[in-house]
């Protein structure tokens, strides 16, 4: 047997610090030995909860199955782990430090079985240094503040050529992205997330992943039946017994007045508003309001349900909006005289991506508009995925790239990244996709002028027969 032992110390609570490595799940982030790692069991972390982790050990990797053994929050946990070569025992114990932080001891005993161990005493060294840098890693997840976000010059590059950029959209963009980014310790442990079009693709996703970093989550969805099931799903999915159900269908004014009248009364604390509910209609259609239904979800709901929750979110500061928008409106400028798709013939793709613009100027206008109130404003664009909306509302693209779509939580990952990192809560205003900014135009015609922004602020105000308090 083999034994390695390390302590170090970390800025992050010792809550923070214990259920971010207890949950395996996380391994692959920080260990740079393990190639992938997954939850295997469902519901809340405790004894038995189980997960697979594949080691890298030379040109292989090996398979393994950890298991918790010893479940004390926020003190020790002991994983013992599994293959038909190596038998492991990590007990991992955690104290508070005197500076808010954690100081955390690794002891990890691990075991060659077979023919394999007749190779143990020659591995110890090369044992040490794997054990030196994953808890190397692990510190760093659980560290300092990471600098604020930058944009790396492919990335540049990409924004400003059609062809990479648009690649840049598909699971490669994100598979290509996503190696690059650092570890970091994710939590909402105390938040209350609340997530507009739940009930299906990237909000039920980005629901999944905010539910699995402990916050309270409230789903928002227009179908009862849809929104208990996503709720049932989540809860036994993520063992987070929080999440909450709201219905209204915000195509409707009323409703979304409704919806945040209930909101405010019953969420004493609003961390993070997710716009994500969203859709692309092939023919034009009006709600009983009398309002296109396109304008009436994708802007007009998000301009009025967040300034209608602002006054919780900014009392519940710090805080985040982060608004859903697309690819798409690379497309357009704002057409702020015809809101309605009146004056020309309706184009589905067209509508969609006027309101995709019209919901980024929404972003940079209440970035600008909450400096210094502790709310920052985000705007992403999550590629494309294969969502049950791409598929009704875009079949033949749907069909034409489905080995090239993202999977809904690879799409979603930049909402969940918005909502919990660090770096996201320092900046405001940007356009983001795979946790870095983008350019918010990049064809001829498409730039707006500070008046048009100021009458769109105006013409949704209206509309919305929303005014701002002593306005
Ligand atoms: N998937 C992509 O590639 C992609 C790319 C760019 C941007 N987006 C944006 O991402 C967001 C999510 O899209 P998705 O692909 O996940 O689509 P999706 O599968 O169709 O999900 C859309 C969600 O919005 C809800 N919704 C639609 N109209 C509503 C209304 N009137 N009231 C309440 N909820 C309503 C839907 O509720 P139901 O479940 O009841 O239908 C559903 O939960 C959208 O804003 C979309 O524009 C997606």
């Amino acid at each position: 047997m083999v034994r390695l032992q390390e302590t170090i110390e970390v800025p992050r609570p010792i809550e923070d610090a214990f259920f971010y490595t207890s949950n395996f799940a996380n391994i692959a982030q920080w260990d740079p030995g393990v190639a992938e790692s997954s939850r295997i069991s469902q519901g809340p972390i405790d004894i038995d909860t189980e997960f697979r982790v594949l080691v890298k050990f030379g040109p292989r990797s090996i398979p393994m199955t950890y298991i918790i053994r010893v479940y004390e929050p926020p003190h020790r946990v002991v994983l013992e782990g599994k293959s038909d070569s190596i038998y492991a025992l990590d007990d991992i114990r955690f104290t508070a430090a005197v500076n808010g932080g954690a100081r955390i001891t690794y002891t990890a005993d691990i075991s060659f079985l077979g023919l394999i161990g007749y190779a143990e005493p020659f591995m110890r060294r090369m044992l040490a240094g794997v054990g030196k840098n994953a808890i190397r890693g692990l510190q760093a997840a659980l560290s300092a503040d990471p600098p604020p976000p930058s944009q790396s010059l492919w990335t540049y590059l990409q924004d400003r050529l059609i062809l990479p950029g648009m690649l840049g959209f598909t699971n490669l963009g994100y598979y290509w992205h996503h190696r690059s980014w650092k570890p970091q310790a994710l939590s909402l442990r105390g938040k209350t997330a609340i997530v507009t079009g739940a009930t299906s693709g990237l909000g039920q996703a980005a629901a999944r992943q905010l539910a699995e970093l402990g916050g309270r989550v409230v789903l928002i969805g227009r179908n009862p039946a849809k929104a208990a099931a996503v709720q049932q799903e989540i809860v036994s999915a993520t063992g987070n017994p929080d999440v909450a159900v709201e219905i209204a269908d915000l195509s409707l004014l009323a409703e979304v007045r409704q919806l945040a009248q209930r909101l405010l009364a019953r969420e004493p604390r609003i961390d993070i508003l997710i716009n994500n509910a969203g859709v692309l209609l092939n023919e034009r259609s009006v709600t009983a309001e009398g309002i296109e239904t396109t304008l009436a979800t994708n802007l007009l709901a998000p301009f009025l349900l967040t300034n209608l929750l602002l006054p919780r979110l900014k009392q519940s500061a710090p805080s985040r909006i982060i608004d859903v928008s697309s690819g798409g409106m690379y497309t357009s400028g704002i057409v702020v005289d015809d809101l309605q798709y009146q004056q020309s013939d309706f184009n589905g793709g067209m509508a969609y991506a006027r309101t995709k613009r019209g919901l980024v100027i929404l972003t940079e206008l209440w970035a600008e508009r909450l400096k210094d109130s502790g709310v920052v404003a985000h705007a992403m664009h999550p590629g494309w995925a294969d969502t049950p909306g791409v598929e009704s509302s875009l079949p033949l693209f749907h069909k034409l790239t489905k080995r090239l779509l993202r999977t809904p939580e690879e799409g979603a990952d930049t909402i969940t990244w918005l909502a919990a990192s660090r770096e996201a809560g320092k900046v405001s205003g940007y356009f983001w996709l795979d946790r870095e900014p983008h350019i918010t135009h990049v064809l001829p015609g498409t730039q707006e002028s500070a008046e048009d922004r100021q009458r769109l602020w105006a013409a949704l105000s209206q509309l919305a027969d929303w005014r701002e308090a002593g306005g």
